[in-house]
């Protein structure tokens, strides 16, 4: 397993569209469990294949508390319903930003699994959110996109900034 890197906002790799996987093989299984230690790593509570420049559509989350509930979606398709619920969200590839997001609070996927088999899963609450915001990574759009411009702006300055510090010899 590996740990890979995270593309970080604004780079303009995140805004690829991602395309369906044709195959679940090994490659893909490799690449799960690469997107699984890199998000426990990070750590995080979900993370797009998108966000490591793997422009396939792959989610993985786990927002349990022990660490001890992946979940993998493969080509997922969402089904959104219920009513709108306001969480604050974070994202890996917007390191240090929390900001308020509104959301469905109920989705049903439909997705393949890492043996290829076809599954439903539902979920509603924070759960919900998540599988939304992941999803919304392989259309190459970020949480940051929900908030105002003004906002935006501040936040790719800010980002941007950092950048330029890390990047000193
Ligand atoms: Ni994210």
């Amino acid at each position: 397993m590996a740990i890979l890197e995270i593309l970080e906002y604004p780079d303009p790799r995140l805004r690829t569209k991602a395309q369906p996987v044709e195959a679940v093989d090994n490659l893909v299984r490799t690449l799960l469990d690469d997107l699984f230690e890199t998000m426990y790593a990070a750590p995080g509570i979900g993370l797009a294949a998108s966000q490591v420049d793997v422009h396939k559509r792959i989610i993985v989350i786990d927002i349990s508390e022990n660490r001890d509930e992946p979940h993998a979606f493969i080509n997922p398709d969402l089904e959104i319903s219920g009513k709108e619920i306001e969480a604050e969200e974070g994202c890996l590839s917007v390191p240090g930003v929390y900001e308020s997001v509104t959301r469905a609070d109920h989705v049903l996927v439909k997705a393949l699994d890492r043996d290829g088999q076809s599954f439903e899963f539902e979920a509603t609450g924070m759960l919900a959110v998540c599988i939304q915001h992941e999803c919304d990574h392989l259309e190459g759009k970020l949480f940051v996109d929900y908030l105002s411009s003004l906002k935006r702006s501040r936040i790719r300055r800010k980002l941007e900034k950092e950048h330029r510090i890390q990047a000193l010899p």
